[in-house]
């Protein structure tokens, strides 16, 4: 059962470089929300220097550092009424679509699922062939692997899980499902 009185929004980053930048400047735009970080992501944030971004949002941080994902606890609490993971490496959207739950953000992820709690993805890894954000405003050219693509594909038929493949679909997503627990 959603209440929009007191629950909030979980907002999982991990160690992408691509739309980080994006999904720091959404999370900047929302109220009620708690960050969670892959470990891989502390670095990400530190080396493309958005640490003050970040910080700016004035969100509270919860960082990746137990092996049985302790913070993972606020879910069966029901804490929150959604499960945002953005932006969302393919080393974890590969475990996420194979089940796996061996680090925070998975376990997110496998948590908000066990306990019915809406998850939205957005996923870097959605075009053969894509334009990346480098550290120091370096853009790269990336071309995902079939693999890569085919677990994107695997993920978006979870229950429960919408998978988004822009900024603007993300923001959309996100502005839908507070609508939806807000009545
Ligand atoms: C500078 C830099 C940028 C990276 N950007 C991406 C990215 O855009 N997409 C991606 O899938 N992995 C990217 N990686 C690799 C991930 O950080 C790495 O696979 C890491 O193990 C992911 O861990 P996580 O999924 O637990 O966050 C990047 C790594 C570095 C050093």
């Amino acid at each position: 059962m959603v209440n929009s009185e007191t629950q909030r929004l979980a907002w999982a980053i991990t160690g992408s470089g691509h739309y980080l930048r994006e999904s720091l400047a959404v999370l900047a735009t929302l109220d009620n929300v708690d960050i969670f970080l892959s470990k891989a992501a502390s670095e990400i944030i530190k080396q493309y220097g958005f640490q003050v971004q970040l910080d700016a949002t004035g969100h509270r941080v919860y960082q990746d550092k137990t092996a049985s994902s302790v913070p993972v606890e606020l879910f069966y609490e029901g804490k929150y009424h959604t499960l945002v993971i953005a932006p969302a490496t393919s080393n974890t959207i590969a475990k996420m679509a194979y089940g796996f739950s061996d680090s925070l953000v998975t376990n997110l992820f496998a948590q908000a699922g066990k306990t019915r709690v809406a998850s939205i993805v957005f996923a870097c890894d959605t075009a053969p062939e894509l334009e990346s954000e480098a550290p120091r405003d370096n853009v790269v050219k990336v071309y995902p692997r079939k693999i890569d693509l085919e677990n994107v594909a695997k993920l978006a038929d979870f229950e429960a899980t919408q998978v988004v493949a822009d900024i603007a679909a993300l923001t959309h997503a996100i502005h839908v499902r507070l609508n939806e627990i807000r009545n």
